[in-house]
Formats: C-alpha cells, structure tokens, sequence
C-alpha cells in the first residue's frame, strides 16, 4: 500500500498540512480586498448589514451563503456561480468572501479570465491546470506508531553461528523519549537497517510504524539546536504523549500538485518526493496520459476509503474575457466526474461572445449574448446579482476601508468622499483614500480633511467622466 508511506511522510501529526505552495502567492493580488474576512451571515443564513467587512448587498450575500451550503455538502458540483453586475459592485470581493469562509481545508483557486492566452500554453491546458488545482484530496490514515527522541540506540552483535568469524546484528535497543516518558525497545535487525538507512541517530526524532516497522525521521530535537546562523537541520520539539500510540496522519494535496510532483520527480526528503512515486517512471511533463494515469490511482484509492476528494472552488474573474474554445471546454470540465465548484464574475450584459467575430469576406461581428457567455453554459449557471450601492453603505465601506488602512478621516471628508463615491464609484472613492491621506500629512495633519479630498479629487487627479469631457 503505497499511500501509507505517502501519509506518514508528513510527519507532523495528525495536522493537515496546507494544500499548495503556489496558492499563497497567487493570494497577493487581492490586497484591495483585504477588509474582506467572510460573507458576514448570521447562523440563520441572512446577511447581516455590516459583517465580517461587508457592508449591504445583502440578497447577494444571502444567495452566495446558499451556494456555500451546497458547497458544503458537496452537492454544487457540475454546475456554476456566475456573480453578474455593474463595476464595483463586490463581485471579487463575494467571491473572496466564499474562500474565506470555505476555510483553509477547501482549495479555492482564483484566476482571471485573461490569464488563459499565452503564447506558448494552451489556453483549455491553462484551466485544465486550474480545473486540477481546485480540486483537493485528502488522504488520511490511523496508525499505529512509535514516536519520540532517541536517547539510546545500541545493536548488539552476536557471533554468526554458521560462518564463525563475522558478526551479526541480533536485536537492537532503542529508547524513545516523548514529554511524557521514555520507553525502551527491542528491534529486530531488520529495523535496524532502516534506521542506518534514515541516518538516524542519538537526539533525533523518529517514529517507527507499528505494523510495517518502517522508520521516518522527522527531525532533530530542539534540544539540541545550536546557534548556527545556517543550518540544514530541522529542528523539531519533543512529541507529546505516549511513545505508543495511534496516530492520524492527514494529508492534503491538489491533483494538480499530484501531476506536479509525477512530472517532476526530484528526489530528497520532502513530501512530494513521496507521493510523486504514484505513478511509476519519470516525466518532465504533465500531458493528458499522466492525468489519466493519476485520476485512475486516485479512484483506486477513494473506493478503498484511503482518499477522500475534496472539490474545492475555481473561480473565474472577468469570464468574459474567455472565448468561445474556453466555454465549450468549461461545458465538458463542468460535466466531468471529478470537477471542482465554479465561480464566474463578470461586469458585462449583453456582449459579444470572444473568439465568434472575425473579419475577412464573410465577416460577421460575432454572436451576442448575455454577459458574452454562450447561451448553454449560461444554462448551467445559477446567476447572482449585485447592485449598486446606496449611499449610506458606500460611506459605511469607506469608514472600513480607513480602518483597515489605519486611516483617520474627519467625518466632512468622509462626507465628501461618500459624495464622489455617489457620483463616480465606489472603487473610484475608494481609491482616493490612500493619496488624500499622503496630502493630509505633507500638511502636517494626521487626519484627512475636506481640503484634502477637494485637491485629490477635483485638483490633482479627475474621474473618468470629467476626464472624457475635458478630451472632448
Ligand atoms: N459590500 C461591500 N462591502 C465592503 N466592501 C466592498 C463591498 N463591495 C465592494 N467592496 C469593495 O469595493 C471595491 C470594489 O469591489 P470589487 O472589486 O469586488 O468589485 P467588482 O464587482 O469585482 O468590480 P469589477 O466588475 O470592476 O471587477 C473592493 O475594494 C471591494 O473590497
Ligand atoms: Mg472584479
């Protein structure tokens, strides 16, 4: 059984470990949205007015929270979320709001209908990869495991009886130190050679499985770190509880981690080395017959209860930004057994559809459709509308927005930005915010006054509807 090694690899307890490195970068491009913390609902499931950031667009909210019920219990797959209104309404931000509440153990995965043209990737390649990185699986396995800081490892020899000369290993003592105790061991040798083979020796922590006697280093002891300003060593602290226990080890990965880890195979002691032994020989690719090969290992082990899928969200930012290859791909992925929740968001209503224009002699300036999405994905989508804001929830997300930006703003100029936001909109007002407070303390001020907001907005910078009549 080979994912028991894979599981066990973690070493870290029955901790999940996170799911992707990757994600965490990919999370720098929402600083705009960073007062968002989740979608605000109440246990009943309506949207309280100013929650958790979010201020009004309370239908919206409530429907969004419906949909992270569905998500939940894992009954939204195969069908799709389009958040539909004007710009500024807080389509990105309901749908940050959904990651936040789905919490660290669902992957989210955000993309932007643009990012699939590139000149050297497909762009179906390009969602499939995003499609993979959205949906998670959770291996987890109970075992039963001897874990702590060897204090003593002593083989003891004996003389070979058959050839005489030569020695061999009879048994070898190990003493395990956990917080709680300390316990000694008697192995047989064939553990011992694993124990050479990890490298192990007196200070560090291991835990040896019960049943398989595999052994797995985790790492050197704390005690014994030194004050190196560099070091390969990792330093783990003493475990807690028994030396003998039963230890649940979790896992989460994303399939597209999987096909990362099978593609690339680079040996050493991480995580991924391991699992990327799922599927036998080296690849420096991911192509459509590794997928296969990993989605066939990875049905295997859901039917046998090792794994569990986790469908997280893909969410597509700007889809109308996708042509008209990409929507007949989403169609069939969204059809697909293994498919993620997805999230589309777009500002646009009636619209041509990308890639269905062309000129040449018999050109044609494309199909129309709504949000420029072809007619049977828009078929498999629950739509969510988001309206404009009124004026008191516009000055209400400025006040927030202040806060989170450690701003003060004299309530006049607040006043006066809620006006601008009224007029133009409320990313416009929103944006005024960060430069007014640069004006305020060049003239010595902590707090945004009125004559601060006057100079950004009419003075030094315009909006656009001001900024199109001067051109004019
Ligand atoms: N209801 C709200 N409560 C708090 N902040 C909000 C709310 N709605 C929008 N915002 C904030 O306003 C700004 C603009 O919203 P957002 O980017 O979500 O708009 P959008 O609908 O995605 O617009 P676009 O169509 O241009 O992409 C963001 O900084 C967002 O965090
Ligand atoms: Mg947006």
């Amino acid at each position: 059984m080979k994912v028991a090694s894979t599981a066990g690899a973690s070493g870290s307890g029955s901790t999940a470990a996170p799911t992707t490195s990757s994600s965490v970068s990919r999370e720098a491009r929402v600083a705009s949205h960073s007062h968002i913390k989740g979608l605000g609902l109440a246990d009943d499931g309506t949207a309280i007015q100013s929650a958790h950031g979010f201020v009004g667009q309370k239908s919206a909210r409530e429907a969004c929270g419906l949909v992270l019920d569905l998500i939940r219990i894992k009954k939204f797959a195969g069908r799709a979320l389009l958040l539909a209104g004007g710009p500024g309404t807080g389509k990105t931000a309901l749908a940050l709001g959904i990651s936040h509440e789905l919490g660290q153990k669902v992957p989210f995965c955000p993309m932007v209908g643009s990012e699939v043209y590139s000149s050297e990737v497909k762009k179906t390649e390009v969602l499939m990869e995003n499609f993979r990185r959205a949906i998670g699986l959770r291996v987890r396995e109970t075992k039963e495991v001897y874990e702590g800081e060897i204090t003593e490892l002593t083989p003891t020899e004996t003389e070979n009886p058959l050839s005489g000369y030569g020695k061999t290993i009879s048994h070898v003592v190990i003493a395990l130190k956990t917080v709680k105790g300390t316990k000694q061991l008697r192995l047989d040798p064939s553990i011992y050679e694993s124990i050479m083979k990890e490298r192990v020796s007196v200070g560090d922590v291991i835990y040896i499985e019960a049943n398989t006697g595999a052994v797995k280093r985790v790492g050197r002891s704390d005690a014994y770190a030194t004050e190196f300003d560099l070091e390969a060593e990792e330093y783990v602290p003493l475990p807690k509880g028994e030396v003998h226990k039963r230890k649940e080890v979790v896992q989460d990965v994303t399939l597209h981690d999987l096909d990362m880890a099978n593609a690339k195979p680079q040996g050493g002691q991480d995580i991924m080395s391991v699992v990327g032994q799922l599927v036998k020989g080296r690849r420096t690719e991911i192509t459509d017959k590794l997928r296969g090969e990993i989605n066939k290992v990875v049905n295997k082990y859901i039917e046998q209860g090792i794994a569990e899928l986790v469908p997280g969200v893909l969410f597509i930012d700007e889809v109308h930004m996708l042509d008209m290859e990409c929507f007949t791909y989403l169609n069939r992925a969204l059809e697909s057994t293994i498919s993620p929740h997805v999230i589309l968001a777009t500002n646009r209503g009636q619209s041509t559809i990308r890639g269905t224009e062309y000129d040449g002699p018999a050109s044609s300036s494309g199909i129309v459709s709504p949000h420029g999405i072809p007619l049977d994905l828009l078929d498999r989508c629950m739509i969510v509308r988001t309206l404009p804001y009124q004026r008191d929830e516009i000055r209400e997300v400025l006040r927030l927005r202040a806060k989170t930006e450690g701003l003060l703003v004299k309530e006049d100029a607040l006043e006066r930005l809620t006006e601008q936001g009224v007029k133009t909109s409320l990313r416009y007002a929103l944006q005024l915010l960060t430069p007014a407070s640069i004006l305020a303390k060049l003239s010595g001020r902590d707090e945004i006054a009125v004559e601060d907001v006057e100079e950004v907005s009419t003075g030094l910078f315009m909006d656009a509807r001001q900024s199109a009549l001067l051109l004019k």
